[in-house]
């Protein structure tokens, strides 16, 4: 078990048997890794690719040799939560109840909640508090910071980098800010990140703020609901993959809607429902609480209670505080 982590990820097309045309019928069956493929039976491999079942089994077999799909002994895996970081949210509250220390690199945390709860706030937090040193809370590195919506505001980013005593021009060329115009643009971006990674950018933290804004517009028919959780299915996927092979936090927002079937307590769910919720690690709810605070509720998560944490968005960004 001594292999480096940095493992290159192996494609469909790796797989002996498994050319670029079949590769091409099994993503539009829904199959995009070796994960996918190591899972399905050679009947439902044959049928998608229109192959043989005995080519197929051959070729599912392969891909779970490939994988590596054996158990880790517990000290291994705690060898591979070693390197993780964490970048503090601001709010020891919120610090607490995401486990102690806010975010962590090799996790996605999404925050939902209706607007004005604060989701951008504490983004724009975490994109100043990546940069701090580790014993401030930081993770000493850089932020990408995925727009979609047009809310990235460098002079709020100034502003909460005041609040900490960073010089603001510095924290500013620490963060490197894209505006993603549709939801292509926006998957194409997250190449990007690994491209800038690659050339030796220190990037410790990316942010997505809305993850499924543009999916929501652009997918919006009653008939394109199942496209549309694919594409963010596969989206995530790619998402979780780069945290873990770039030891990245991954930072991401999520509307709300309004639920009809629920009748008792809050009535909204995520957007993205049900796919959103497998692939993030973390998952928490924000809404506004009384005198101007927000509350955060952790939704999901592996190992962390369903605990509630009060902060503030105050000048300074997430504080305790108000
Ligand atoms: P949507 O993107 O519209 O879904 O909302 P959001 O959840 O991203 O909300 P956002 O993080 O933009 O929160 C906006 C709220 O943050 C405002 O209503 C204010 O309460 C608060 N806020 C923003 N800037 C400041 C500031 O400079 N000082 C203080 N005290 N609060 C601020
Ligand atoms: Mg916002």
């Amino acid at each position: 078990m001594g292999e480096k982590e940095e493992k290159e990820e192996k494609k469909l097309t790796d797989v002996p048997g498994i050319g670029p045309g079949t590769a091409a019928k099994l993503e539009a069956a829904g199959v995009y890794d070796l994960m996918g493929l190591a899972v399905l039976s050679p009947a439902a491999l044959a049928e998608m690719a229109g192959v043989g079942e005995a080519v197929a089994r051959k070729a599912i077999q392969a891909a779970r040799k490939m994988m590596d799909l054996g158990f880790v002994d517990a000290a291994e895996f705690a060898r591979r939560r070693e390197d993780i970081a964490y970048i503090t949210t601001g709010s020891k509250n919120l610090d607490e109840l995401l486990g102690g220390k806010g975010i962590e690199t090799k996790a996605i945390t999404e925050v939902y909640g209706a607007f004005g709860s604060g989701k951008t706030q504490l983004a724009l937090t975490l994109s100043v508090n990546v940069q701090l040193p580790k014993e401030k809370g930081g993770a000493e590195g850089k932020c990408v910071y995925i727009d979609t919506e047009g809310t990235f505001r460098p002079d709020r980013v100034k502003q909460i980098a005041q609040g900490i005593g960073a010089n603001p021009e510095k924290v500013l060329k620490n963060i490197l800010v894209a505006r993603a115009f549709n939801s292509d643009h926006q998957i194409l971006l997250l190449d990007k990140v690994g491209e800038l990674i690659k050339e030796g950018e220190k990037i410790k933290l990316l942010v997505v703020d809305s993850l499924t804004a543009h999916f929501r517009a652009e997918f919006s028919g009653r008939g394109q609901l199942a496209d549309r959780q694919q594409k963010l299915n596969r989206y995530l996927h790619n998402l979780m993959r780069a945290a873990e092979q770039h030891n990245i936090a991954i930072f991401v927002t999520n509307q709300v809607m309004a639920n009809p079937a629920v009748m008792f307590g809050d009535p909204t769910t995520a957007i993205g429902g049900n796919v959103l919720g497998h692939a993030s690690t973390y998952r928490i709810y924000v809404r506004r609480g009384k005198a101007g605070s927000r509350v955060a509720k952790m939704i999901d998560s592996p190992n962390l209670p369903e605990n509630e944490a009060q902060f503030f968005l105050t000048e300074a960004g997430v504080r305790d505080e108000a």
